[in-house]
């Protein structure tokens, strides 16, 4: 299969050979703090027990059968080391629905044109709960709602093009510093909670899964301890059985620390194959994990399992049907290249074909990037400016890097205007519409300082306007960017090249000046914010390609702004506390990243400690007025504390589980060997040492503690994708008019409800969670449009950790849910109650 993502690796300084397992070499470890346990859960569920998948694992069954040892674990493992759209957030930001479907229909359509099988997105881990953290600008923004409806969209977009989809990183990656396991140190350990973990970052993947995502890649990091490649809770317990997950999970690349154990655990793919140190032509599954079926230490089920999975999914994408071949390399932007990059020599020969598999996709690349544009002020009005206006404008950002758009490797550099973060999840640019070219065909004469250092000027006369360009990047802790390690944690929430200082000194010299952002995240604004002659700021997150022409039709007024913050931006970083605000640094030991603020991150935190932010997560302005009207709420399923039984488990499918003859894993006669390229067999001596060690059955492997053979009783919250299927009862529908009630701009108006649990229950919750949206179309003055806004029974409950269940707190005595309604999470207008089901205008909200 061909995977999409180029993954680099341009900073892997280990120069130590190994060709075993590390994993239980690694030490020594700082202890995971008390009541924090990676409890083991064995064996792994099989795949293939439901309805929707069934016609899938039937044709997988057929095909597996059919398949030798050596062929079932060469389809478990990458052969090897090596092998373009507005980012996540800048989605995020839209909050628009169609929007985030309609950038998923794209990307599968470019990644089917190419050839590929596999798009390694999209990224909710990252969720975003450390304001540094290098990739969160790959996720959709800091709420799980908001990345969960943006995953399944895309999913959605991407899967019907036939491609599968990749969820990642499963889970607790949410800072990039210490993330590796390695020789020296493991991977550090994120450290979360049940609940937190059911109802925060477990959230958009169960909502993933829900929507049928075909794989899942694990994180880097440990989860309680336990590496994510290799956590048996984590893999076999949440994921496949809770979550009841029929795809396949893939290791992300060069996490693969274990043979045997990472099988039992649950793990179905080892990408990119290689141990963790690649190159060397060292696996620790493909002839390893013939080697540990022969002997008897992975179980022949198990590995026909993680081989029924893979198939069963190209399947399901209908990858078996005039799937196209691959046409590009990830490896070289030249047509001819390493057929077999994974070998240190490799014959060569064409790899690219260069097809264009643009279309008109420019057109929802522009329109997501309009579409998240944030107006957060706009004191005057000073927006929108006119073609007469007299402009000048400040900042390298504002102009494409001089050495060309796609000029640094993984974009590993902030230069020029800054349309994408770095590292592997980053393609090159088509082309890159820059924000001075879009303004040039508008105002042909405007001033243009391509410097961050405020410039000797004559003094401006008191209409004219500046506009000051400035920058935030984050990326891959691979690469180091102006000593950012991935993470930010040089520049903190400042603005990158003193571009705090120079909006302040443009903001001294003119009257009229308008801050364009291109950032990963939240900054810290509070330097210039409040000047006076600062009266209007756009975040403009990570455009991408069509950074000018989207920038220039807000700017000028061709469409409102309407996108909203992803995210709070706070008035100082100590404003979260220390579990949130700061990255873990350094230690000898396995780093700890222990989530004590539970629940409570970005605004669930800020509203539970009254600490007005200087923008609310979801805040956003237009240039003309809405108003919420006419709201009612309708009961569709009445709720039960409890979800009812879960459904049962359709038959799967069957294989024979005794040990396959070790000459199904002799090197074929006559075989011309690749040096250093990965093979999934063994010489005919080692393969019958093996197969005797095997049926013998007398050595045993140290399995680790609590394994068994025996399953589990499924989970009761489990029984369909993502889970208990009645979790996604749609419980109460409400309806209201959006109206335009300006008179000269036409906009767009996003609805978010946001839910108060009742007073009273046993459980603590935030003052409101997000728990849907919808964007309205493009209003004009005047017009109207009914929203509808929907909540499921998962959206009214809480994970009862006891119970290890959904349940709907007060759902027995009728206690009142209050659906708030508003603009933004400090803008919430409009009340509807569940118990009276009647909605008020004008009520003093919460917060
Ligand atoms: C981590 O430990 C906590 C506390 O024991 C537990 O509630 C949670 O389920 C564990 N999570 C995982 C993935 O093991
Ligand atoms: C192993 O997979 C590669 C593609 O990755 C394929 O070319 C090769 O034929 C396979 N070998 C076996 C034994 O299935
Ligand atoms: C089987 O092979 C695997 C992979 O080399 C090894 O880790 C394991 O210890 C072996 N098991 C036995 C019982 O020899
Ligand atoms: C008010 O809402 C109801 C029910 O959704 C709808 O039928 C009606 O047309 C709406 N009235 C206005 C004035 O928007
Ligand atoms: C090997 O022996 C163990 C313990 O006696 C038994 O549980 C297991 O089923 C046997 N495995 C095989 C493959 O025969």
């Amino acid at each position: 299969m061909v995977l999409h993502g180029a993954k680099l690796w341009g900073s892997i300084a280990l120069g130590l050979l190994s060709s075993g397992s590390v994993a239980r070499s690694i030490g020594p470890r700082d202890p995971v703090p008390a009541g924090y346990r990676a409890a083991p859960y064995y064996p792994t569920p099989y795949g293939g027990w439901l309805a929707s998948w069934s016609e899938a694992y039937a044709k997988a069954q057929a095909l597996v059968s059919r398949m030798t040892l050596a062929e079932k674990t060469n389809i478990t493992s990458g052969v090897g080391m090596w092998m373009a759209f507005p980012a996540g957030i800048t989605t995020g930001a839209t909050w628009d629905k169609s929007l985030m479907y309609a950038r998923g229909v794209a990307l599968g359509e470019e990644f089917r044109g190419k050839g590929t099988n596999i798009h390694l997105g999209p990224a909710v881990g990252p969720m975003g709960r450390k304001p540094l953290g290098g990739r969160n600008w790959e996720g959709f923004g800091a709420d799980p709602v908001l990345q969960a409806k943006a995953a399944a969209l895309t999913i959605k977009g991407v899967q019907e093009q036939g491609i599968i989809a990749t969820v990642k990183h499963l889970i607790g990656n949410e800072q990039e510093m210490y993330r590796m396991y390695h020789l020296f140190q493991p991977g550090y350990s994120a450290n979360i909670d049940d609940r937190t973990l059911h109802e925060l970052y477990l959230w958009p993947f169960a909502e993933a899964v829900h929507a049928g995502v075909g794989a899942v890649m694990t994180a880097y990091n440990a989860v309680n301890g336990s590496a994510c490649s290799q956590n048996s809770y984590l893999i076999n317990g949440i994921l496949k059985d809770e979550l009841g997950f029929q795809g396949f999970v893939m290791s992300d690349w060069l996490s693969h620390i274990s043979g045997v154990d990472s099988a039992l655990a649950g793990l179905d793919m080892n990408m990119p194959g290689d141990t963790n140190i690649p190159l060397f032509g060292f696996s620790l599954w493909q002839y390893e994990l013939t080697r540990s079926v022969l002997n008897g230490s992975v179980p022949v089920d198990r590995l026909n399992d993680m081989v029924t999975r893979i198939v069963a999914t190209w399947y399901k994408m209908g990858q078996d049907k005039n799937h196209p071949r691959p046409k590009f390399s990830s490896n070289t932007r030249n047509k001819n290249g390493p057929l077999y990059p994974a070998a240190l020599f490799s014959p060569s020969g064409q790899v690219n074909w260069f097809v264009n598999v643009q279309a008109d996709h420019w057109k929802v690349a522009r329109q997501v990037a309009q579409d998240a544009i944030t107006l957060l002020k706009n004191d005057g009005p000073l927006l929108p400016i006119s073609r007469s206006a007299k402009v000048s404008v400040f900042g390298t950002d504002a102009a494409v890097n001089p050495d060309g758009p796609n000029a640094c490797l993984a974009r590993a550099c902030n230069k020029g205007t800054l349309g994408m973060g770095w590292g592997s999840g980053v393609a090159d640019y088509p082309y890159l519409d820059d924000p001075i070219s879009a303004i040039r065909r508008r105002i042909p004469d405007v001033k243009f300082y391509n410097t961050d250092k405020f410039p000797k000027i004559s003094t401006p006369a008191d209409d004219e306007v500046a506009i000051v360009f400035i920058s935030s990047d984050s990326g891959e802790n691979t690469l180091t960017v102006e000593g950012n390690h991935g993470d930010r944690d040089n520049h903190k929430l400042a603005a990158w090249h003193d571009g705090d200082k120079l909006v302040q000194d443009v903001a001294k010299s003119f009257k009229k000046v308008i801050v364009v952002v291109h950032t990963v995240g939240p900054l810290i604004l509070e330097s210039w914010v409040d000047l006076p002659s600062v009266k209007a700021v756009l975040f403009a997150h990570l455009p991408g390609q069509e950074a000018g022409e989207s920038l220039t039709n807000v700017l000028f007024g061709d469409v409102s702004p309407s996108g909203h913050l992803p995210y709070s931006i706070t008035k100082a970083a100590t404003d979260y506390p220390d579990s949130i605000a700061k990255l873990k640094g350094f230690t000898f030991g396995q780093v700890q990243d222990t989530y004590t603020e539970g629940l409570y991150i970005d605004y669930r935190y800020l509203n539970k400690n009254n600490i007005k932010p200087r923008f609310a997560f979801g805040h956003g302005l237009s240039y003309t007025t809405f108003s919420f009207s006419n709201a009612t709420i309708k009961r569709v399923t009445p709720l039960t504390f409890l979800p009812p039984p879960r459904p049962s488990k359709l038959p799967i499918p069957s294989y024979p589980t005794t040990i396959p003859p070790a000459s199904e894993a002799y090197w074929p006669e006559k075989f011309d060997r690749i040096w250093r390229y990965l093979y999934p067999w063994l010489s005919k001596s080692d393969a019958d040492e093996a197969y005797a060690i095997g049926v013998a059955n007398k050595t045993r492997y140290p399995y680790p503690d609590g394994y068994s053979t025996t399953p589990h009783p499924p989970s009761p919250a489990g029984g369909g994708e993502g889970g208990h299927p009645a979790l996604w009862d749609v419980a109460y529908e409400i309806r209201l008019t959006v109206r335009n009630t300006g008179s000269k701009f036409k906009g767009k108006a996003v609805a978010q409800a946001y839910v108060q649990y009742p007073s009273g229950i046993a459980y603590d919750t935030p003052v409101v969670q997000l728990r849907d949206f919808e964007k309205t179309r493009e209003l004009a003055p005047g017009e109207e449009q009914e929203v509808v806004l929907q909540l499921t029974r998962k959206d009214l409950s809480v994970w009862d950790v006891v119970r290890q269940n959904w349940v709907v707190p007060g759902a027995e005595e009728e206690k009142r849910f209050t659906v708030w309604i508003g603009e933004a999470s400090d803008k919430l207008g409009l009340a509807c109650y569940t118990d009276t089901l009647k909605c008020e205008v004008d009520v003093k909200p919460p917060v």
